[in-house]
């Protein structure tokens, strides 16, 4: 029982891998980098492969089936990264591994409370000692509206510890959810577009959602709106909201997540000349807080994926009924 795992990060995942694989007798491949033409050797000999969020495209699904992978597992809860229709086609199965919600949903929190006290510009002039306050008054949660798109477990989760400021809470799914409607008022996205002065997005990628936020839905929005986003960065549409950024029509935004994010986050370029110019542009404005898609990042999440992924796979190989596989 063989799985190779890509992306494998020393400083925190070796040795919980390392622990639990022992526990379950799995023998394991470790690569500290994300699955590429030159490292898929590695997967020789392995039922299983074990990834993150880097692009899981056709080229590779046919390489990992042509080296007698079976199984794909991501360490993440979103798996648009991999093109399904290709693992489909050469009978690849795939599965994810859901952590608790709690991460991004408390540092979706905050970023909002860091969006509307401009914490960003705060922590700017703090660094160079510039202890002024002009230009720096915030606005108090209980006097905002807050409309959450998506109430799936994150989302929901947001809902009920926003629920907690006293702010008004606007919802809108594809399918309501009876628990979330003692918090919040199931809209439609119109209705979120015109009266939220906060919108947090919490659905996943599709094709439908692609740059939901866009020109024409920023100038259905409040004056002044802040707009949250640790999704996807492709539900924005990243050229229409810094436009809105410029003109003040967008108040502020927290960004856990960008537009051609993939093989840009989790590595180290500080010496690097970076093509992301939307990015740049992001970081250069003092009312955007941009992190580097680490919403998850809690010890709990280190240990609920490594240990998941590696059971899902011992699933698989078992031939069991497998909690973790995306039908
Ligand atoms: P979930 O599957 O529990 O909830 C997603 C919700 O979105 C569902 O209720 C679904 O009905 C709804 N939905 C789907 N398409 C929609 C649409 N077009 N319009 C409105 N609602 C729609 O997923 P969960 O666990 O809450 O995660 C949400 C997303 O958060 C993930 O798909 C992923 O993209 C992102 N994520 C980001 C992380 C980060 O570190 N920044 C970590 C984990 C997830």
């Amino acid at each position: 029982m063989q799985v190779t795992v890509y992306n494998c990060r020393a400083f925190d995942e070796k040795d919980l891998f390392m622990e639990y694989a022992k526990e379950l007798g799995i023998d394991l491949v470790l690569c500290a980098d994300a699955p590429n033409q030159e490292n898929i050797f590695l997967c020789k000999g392995s039922q299983c492969v074990d990834v993150i969020t880097s692009k899981i495209d056709a080229d590779l699904i046919q390489a990992f089936h042509d080296n007698g992978v079976e199984y794909i597992t991501t360490r993440t809860i979103g798996y648009d990264h991999i093109d399904l229709t290709a693992a489909r086609a050469c009978g690849i199965k795939v599965g994810n591994a859901p952590y608790g919600p709690n991460g991004v949903a408390d540092y979706t929190v905050m970023l909002i409370l860091m969006s509307i006290r401009k914490m960003e510009a705060i922590l700017r002039r703090t660094a160079l000692q510039d202890y002024t306050l002009a230009g720096l008054n915030g606005r108090e949660l209980k006097d905002l509206t807050v409309g959450v798109i998506g109430t799936g477990r994150i989302g929901a989760t947001v809902i009920r510890s926003l629920s907690g400021f006293g702010c008004r809470i606007l919802a809108y799914d594809l399918y309501e959810k009876e628990e979330v409607k003692q918090y919040a008022a199931y809209v439609p996205l119109s209705d979120i577009w015109k009266e939220a002065d906060v919108i947090t997005l919490h659905t996943p990628l599709t094709e439908d959602n692609f740059h939901l936020i866009n020109q024409e839905t920023i100038g259905q929005m409040k004056n002044g709106v802040v707009i949250i986003n640790t999704a996807r960065g492709a539900l924005i549409d990243s050229d229409a909201l810094i436009a809105a950024i410029e003109d003040g029509r967008i108040g502020a935004a927290g960004l856990d997540v960008v537009e051609n994010e993939f093989g840009l986050y989790y590595y180290d370029h500080k010496a690097d000349i970076l093509k992301n110019k939307e990015l740049a542009l992001f970081r250069s404005f003092p009312n955007v807080t941009v992190s580097h898609h680490m919403a998850f990042y809690t010890r709990n999440y280190v240990e609920t994926v490594v240990k998941d992924s590696l059971m899902s796979c011992k699933y698989y190989m078992e031939g069991k009924e497998n909690p973790w596989e995306i039908k």
